[in-house]
């Protein structure tokens, strides 16, 4: 049997799209996913971008059981981990359940890996974990300072994962603190659905140009930025998918733990992504400025100069591609993975 790369999460936003890129790269991507935060048809629309269907088995990260078994019946080369929940404000409602899923889930997982003899794992963490950081550009030496319950899990996961390192230097770890990932792949198959009111503006302001919301509110116009609304750096799923192969390689290559961010470098504001998505649709996005988000920052963008130094990898592709490909994916399915034209 072919080695396989064990994707937690894997029929999630990043985790499908990921799937893709392994596969382009000649990996034989293995989802694993509980199903929480992803609809299982996704598999079928990997099939029809991949060429043949991706292995989908469904368990819990939490579950040392489901896990060894997955271990026991596939030979694992490395592990991308992307499962785990990520609203913030859920977070704050709910930490008990963050903590659960995401430090409980990639401590079991670590040691299912160390029990399986798997030392090879790309993590999934956040630049949530800067909090609000000092200066934009954002370098991997700013201090941590996580806002809030999910940022702090995030947190904590890197910290567990280098003390795992530290106890045992052979393993290959690599940890990716993404900054805002939009976009969809190409072909309009696959993408993002928030189930209900989306929190974050590119589907938000995806569901306006569709139809399916009246107007987007823009939180806050007096920042001090150049137009007064926030600053992010909105970076496309697939180069996000790119950097994950690009780290599993570099991790192949060396042992040893890398922390690095994944953004393009380059800040957009909200009125930057609404004129983007103007023209990348040819819809009005009809928006209203109001107060600002509580907890939100002015502005937030990555240096990622290690990233391209580490893995040769760098964001190629643009706002506007990004906004087209939410677009497509957006039009051809207003519902998600649901069939139905039934709002
Ligand atoms: P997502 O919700 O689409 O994907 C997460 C997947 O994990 C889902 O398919 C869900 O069903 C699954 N999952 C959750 N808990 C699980 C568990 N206990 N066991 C097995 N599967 C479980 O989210 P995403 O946007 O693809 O994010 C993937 C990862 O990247 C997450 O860890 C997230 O925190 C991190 N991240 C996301 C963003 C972002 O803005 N999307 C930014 C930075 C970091
Ligand atoms: N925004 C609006 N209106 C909306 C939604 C967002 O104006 O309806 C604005 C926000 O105020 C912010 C920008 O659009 O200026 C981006 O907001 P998002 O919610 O899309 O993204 P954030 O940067 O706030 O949050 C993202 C992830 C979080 C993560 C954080 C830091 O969604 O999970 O980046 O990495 F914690």
């Amino acid at each position: 049997m072919s080695p396989h790369i064990l994707v937690t999460g894997g029929a999630g936003f990043i985790g499908s799209h990921t799937c893709v890129a392994l596969a382009a790269a000649g990996y034989t991507p293995l989802i694993f996913d509980n199903f929480c935060n992803a609809d299982p048809r996704v598999v079928e629309r990997l099939e029809t971008i991949i060429g043949n269907k991706p292995v989908a088995i469904q368990g819990d990260v939490r579950s040392r059981a489901d896990l060894d078994r997955v271990f026991e019946q596939y030979r694992v080369q490395g592990v991308i981990h992307f499962a785990g929940l990520k609203a913030v404000g859920d977070s704050v409602a709910d930490p008990l359940g963050y903590y659960d899923n995401n430090v409980a889930g990639s401590v079991v997982l670590a040691q299912a890996m160390l029990a399986a003899g798997v030392d090879t794992l790309v993590f999934s963490s956040s630049a949530t974990v800067y909090g609000d950081p000092d200066q934009s550009p954002v370098p991997e030496s700013a201090a941590c300072r996580p806002a809030n319950p999910y940022g702090r899990t995030k947190r904590m996961v890197e910290e567990i994962l280098s003390d795992l390192h530290h106890a045992n230097p052979s393993w290959r770890i690599s940890v990716l603190r993404y900054f805002n990932p939009v976009g969809a792949h190409e072909s309009g198959l696959i993408g993002e659905h928030p189930r209900g009111k989306p929190n974050n503006l590119m589907p938000f302001v995806s569901q306006v140009a569709v139809g399916l919301r009246d107007k987007l509110a823009v939180h806050g116009g007096d920042y001090p930025t150049p137009d007064g609304t926030g600053v992010r750096d909105y970076v496309h799923v697939m180069d996000l998918a790119e950097g994950h192969v690009a780290a599993l390689r570099h991790s192949e290559r060396q042992p040893g733990i890398v922390t690095l961010n994944l953004g393009t470098g380059q800040g957009a504001s909200v009125l930057d992504v609404i004129k983007s998505f103007e023209r990348a649709s040819g819809k009005s996005i009809a928006h209203e400025i109001g107060p600002r988000r509580p907890g939100d920052v002015a502005a937030n963008w990555a240096d990622p100069t290690l990233a391209t130094a580490t893995l040769g990898w760098r964001a190629t592709r643009t706002l506007d591609q990004m906004c087209a490909d939410s677009w497509r994916w957006q039009q051809a399915n207003p519902n998600g993975y649901e069939p139905s034209a039934a709002r």
